[in-house]
């Protein structure tokens, strides 16, 4: 069932692309109030916008037309997220069968097109039931994850080879969530995120380790035959001033929180030291079982997802979570796409060190792409010139065959994203796509970055595309 060809990919996730919030029995999620009733987006663009209809991928029609272009490009893997709320619209019990109906023939649709579904059982959008039980704060959410995981593998496991469990823990809960936090209670900017959001949101990581490594043993178990993994968000972190101490220190401990949190959780089944120190201090409550840590130990993932924009330069900065900044710096002359400074060396460095310090496990690109702005999207007829992404995919594919030639054991490379979509709090203000989509008309229109992208898929990496 696991093939051994090197996957070509691009990935997606439900809440950005689907839209059809409330058919055929879908239940409501965190992100249908976030954005409906709190109108978070226009706390930080100034704009309402909502996933309700978002990019219309919910509708076979539609999507179909969506599978046509994937063939187009040539990729052999598509990765996408479920709805929980669809599939379980009370996030337990009642199962909707509309739901598991459409995801079924969605992959079939996918895998008669040859191209491979790759599974993501959670990209940020949770039942609202079970936000109103406390969400991952609650440790019972190990177990509504694991119920939730093991319907899914029933309904879809004969046919997905490959699951992702998590999506981007730290992104969501330690960023995204904060944020979201601070839009509803209305007070200060919701990017002021304080020492005790983070402290609180470490029990919350936890739960989402324990739940994905529970799960992994469940399809173990359940004689599972296909891949499961995990998609973390890794940032190399580069002190902001090489030279000073502080920035030297900041530039570490965010290594640590950042990356080596949840890389020693899946390679090493445990957290580093000084995340373990810091977060009992800021959180009594974070106090993690020892028997959590067999858990962790005894499931450890088939392959480790990275998703990788962009490192991160750090600086000390007291009014800052954990006193250092790692998202407003960039010495670099190259100006910096949305998710930070485009630099692809950094890359290949990446992945060469988890290579060298997790044991040089199986690995997956499940998302890699950039924007940058109306400057690079300029709509001309039947085309969108859009170099620098194009730029952009170039330069990092080159840099992560570069990782696989040096020995690192490099699966797949997974763009993000094939289409425009919304990108959670920014609204449809930030096009990450290869495909341009009218918004307003759901047309659909390919950029320069989706020809780029086809020739070096057609041609099995960069090199020979000059
Ligand atoms: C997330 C995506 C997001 C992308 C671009 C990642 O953090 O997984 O959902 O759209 O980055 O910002």
């Amino acid at each position: 069932m696991v093939s051994t060809k090197f996957l070509w990919g691009a990935a997606s996730a439900a809440y950005q692309v689907e839209g059809a919030w409330q058919a055929d029995g879908k239940g409501l999620s965190n992100w249908d109030l976030y954005t409906n009733v709190y109108r978070a987006t226009e706390t930080v663009t100034g704009k309402h916008e909502t996933g309700n209809v978002a990019i219309n991928a919910y509708d076979r029609a539609q999507y179909l037309q969506d599978i046509a272009l994937m063939r187009e490009l040539g990729i052999t893997g598509y990765r996408f997220s479920l709805s929980w709320a669809r599939i379980l619209p009370d996030g337990v019990g009642r199962i909707n069968e509309a739901g598991i109906a459409h995801y079924q023939q969605f992959v079939v649709d996918l895998l008669e097109a040859g191209i491979e579904p790759i599974v993501t059982l959670y990209h940020w959008d949770l039942p609202r039931a079970l936000d109103d039980r406390g969400g991952w704060l609650n440790r019972e959410s190990v177990g509504w994850f694991r119920n939730y995981a093991s319907v899914v593998r029933e309904a879809l496991g004969a046919k997905v080879s490959k699951f992702i469990t998590f999506n981007e823990p730290f992104i969501d809960l330690f960023l995204i969530e904060p944020m979201i936090e601070n839009i509803k209670s209305g007070v200060g900017s919701p990017f002021a995120i304080t020492d005790a959001q983070y402290g609180h949101q470490a029990v919350a990581l936890h739960h989402w380790l324990v739940a994905s490594a529970e799960t992994i043993g469940d399809f173990r178990a359940a004689g599972y035959r296909g891949e499961i993994g995990m998609a973390l968000p890794l940032m190399p972190t580069i002190p902001e001033n090489p030279g000073k101490s502080e920035d030297i220190r900041a530039a570490a401990l965010a290594d640590a929180v950042i990356n080596r949190w949840c890389l020693d959780a899946l390679f090493k089944g445990r957290y580093p030291i000084e995340v373990m120190t810091l977060f009992r201090q800021l959180n009594p409550d974070f106090a993690p079982f020892e028997e959590d840590f067999a858990i962790l130990a005894a499931n450890k993932p088939d392959f480790l997802g990275v998703n990788f924009y962009a490192p991160a330069f750090v600086r000390q900065e007291d009014s800052a979570p954990l006193g250092y900044d790692w998202m407003n710096t960039n010495p670099d002359p190259e100006p910096a796409a949305f998710n930070g400074p485009v630099r692809p060396d950094y890359l290949r460095r990446l992945l060469e060190r988890i290579r060298d310090e997790y044991d040089n496990p199986a690995i997956y690109i499940t998302e890699n792409g950039a924007g940058f702005g109306p400057t690079d999207e300029v709509l001309d007829g039947d085309t969108v010139h859009d170099p620098r992404r194009a730029n952009y995919i170039r330069r990092h594919i080159e840099a992560a065959l570069k990782a696989k030639e040096n020995g690192v054991d490099l699966r797949g490379y997974m763009v993000w994203s094939l289409f425009d979509n919304f990108e959670w709090l920014h609204g449809y203000g930030r096009r990450f796509g290869l495909v341009h989509v009218d918004f307003d008309t759901q047309k659909r229109t390919p950029k320069r970055s989706f020809d780029t992208y086809r020739d070096i898929v057609a041609n099995g990496g960069v090199a020979a595309t000059g």
